[in-house]
């Protein structure tokens, strides 16, 4: 699989960028909470409202499974109502693989979103998520979005490529989407917490909407992207080998 600049650099060329901060300030307090449009002017309520949980999730508010499932796929229902083309942008894109381009939308408290842009027939390759929820949700063109789990016996993960554990383990696939504008794919700490994208034959915009929690909680401890073969060893399961390859940007 080719290689590209894994999430979590992503994240902190994101998390670097200071305008996000002065954009942040201007957001609004009007509109409340349910039933406003979302456009220019319905954004700004919807990211105070979803501001204002992950002030909570920050807090440290508990939070099990089945109530971080919920939260998501609050959080997926809530953004199908953008019109994708009115979503805010970037600022800026910067390069981070070949044919991929991403920058801060907002960055409040434990709430991110980032634009991302996938050239034709671009992949951001597998990699797993710490800390985070993550909803992705199209805005233009297509891309395909899998989503894996690992199966019982799996090495930990370890970012240091020295160090990582490299034996092949089994991961199931439990999710795959084709992101197209308005339709999304979540994760969670603890569910389908892997996954990588292909851009279809025009390429692909999609905004990253993530949740960060103060601790990994029962997902990954550490980050590491990873090799999935194509070829499934049980197809009828969806059962496929993989293996950590770490972190090459440390
Ligand atoms: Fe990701």
């Amino acid at each position: 699989m080719s290689f590209v600049r894994s999430r979590r650099h992503l994240l902190r060329g994101a998390l670097a960028a200071p305008a996000i901060f002065a954009l942040s300030a201007c957001a609004s307090r009007r509109g409340g909470r349910g039933g406003a449009p979302i456009g220019p002017s319905g954004f700004d309520a919807w990211l105070d409202a979803w501001a204002e949980r992950g002030r909570a999730i920050a807090a440290g508010q508990p939070h099990d499974a089945r109530a971080e499932d919920a939260l998501v796929h609050e959080l997926c229902a809530s953004l199908s109502r953008f019109e994708p083309g009115r979503v805010p942008r970037a600022e800026a894109l910067t390069s981070f693989g070949e044919g991929l381009r991403s920058g801060p939308v907002r960055v409040e408290g434990a709430l991110l979103l980032v634009e991302l842009e996938l050239g034709p027939h671009a992949v951001v390759p597998a990699h797993n998520h710490v800390g985070y929820d993550f909803v992705s949700v199209g805005l233009s063109g297509e891309a395909q979005v899998r989503h894996y789990e690992p199966l019982a016996g799996a090495p930990a993960p370890d970012p240091d490529p020295a160090r990582v554990d490299g034996r092949v383990f089994q991961v199931a696939e439990v999710q795959r989407v084709r992101l197209s504008p308005g339709r999304c794919s979540s994760l969670t700490r603890a569910r389908a917490n892997i996954h990588w994208l292909r851009a279809g034959p025009e390429g692909a915009r999609v905004l990253d909407v993530g949740l960060h929690f103060p601790d990994p909680g029962p997902g990954p401890r550490q980050f590491s992207a990873l090799d999935i073969y194509l070829e499934a060893r049980d197809r009828e399961r969806g059962i496929y080998d993989a293996r950590w390859i770490g972190d090459p940007y440390r």
